[in-house]
């Protein structure tokens, strides 16, 4: 829970207030919750930079592609929820060439910094384990998300789809500061989350 939401709220007020938006490490009970979030965010969030075919390949992946990803694909994910509703989730697969493997959040719940801070959630666990530089593949719509919070763009790519289709991308990447070593770790144009989301890491 958001430390700055508990004990100032007046009882009539806290009765009306949403619950807050908290985040936590996935878990495999949650794949099928991320195959919905995910479906619902690219068909909600992504039309526009791509076509109906694009999306509808995109928007495959069900949830055993989900459960594989959080098991024996090795990523990290963090789930932010509201009442026990999950609104967004966000990836790390931390290998040589660590990336940020996901960021969807539900349409319903976008412009309220709950991608900001899975984002930021994320990058505080690449640098726990040593990571110093971050790279994530961004699709068209994502990318300007991406480049507000400091990610570079490297280059233009392809990311391939089912059926030879493919995602036009922008490979983008952030340098992850080691922790203390100067005013750094938020560098790059982070912001906060407004307390969106509070985390129990
Ligand atoms: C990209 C995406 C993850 C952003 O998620 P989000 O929750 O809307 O992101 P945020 O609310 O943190 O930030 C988005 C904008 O909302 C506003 N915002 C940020 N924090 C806010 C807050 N606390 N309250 C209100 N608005 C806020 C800002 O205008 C911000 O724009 P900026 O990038 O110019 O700073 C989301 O749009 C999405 O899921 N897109 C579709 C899937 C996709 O393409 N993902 C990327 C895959 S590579």
């Amino acid at each position: 829970m958001s430390a700055a939401r508990r004990g100032r709220a007046s009882p009539a007020a806290a009765a009306e207030e949403p619950p807050p938006v908290r985040i936590r490490r996935a878990r495999l009970a949650d794949a099928a919750a991320l195959a919905r979030v995910q479906r619902a965010s690219v068909r909600g969030l992504a039309r526009g930079a791509y076509t109906d075919r694009q999306i509808a390949l995109w928007t495959r992946l069900g949830p055993l592609y989900y459960a594989w990803t959080l098991g024996a694909g090795g990523e990290i994910a963090f789930v932010a929820e509201r009442g026990g509703r999950v609104l967004g989730f966000a990836a790390l697969l931390a290998r040589r060439r660590a990336e940020v493997t996901a960021v969807f959040v539900r349409p319903a719940a976008a412009g309220r910094g709950v991608g900001s801070a899975l984002l930021a959630r994320v990058e505080t666990e690449a640098r726990r384990r040593g990571i110093r530089r971050l790279l994530v593949k961004a699709s068209l719509n994502g990318a300007p998300f991406y480049r507000a919070r400091g990610y570079a763009r490297a280059r233009a790519i392809r990311v391939p789809l089912p059926d030879g289709a493919a995602l036009d991308a922008l490979l983008l990447t952030k340098a992850i500061p080691a922790a203390r070593t100067g005013a750094g770790t938020g560098s790059g144009g982070s912001r906060p989350a407004r307390r969106a989301a509070g985390s129990d890491r």
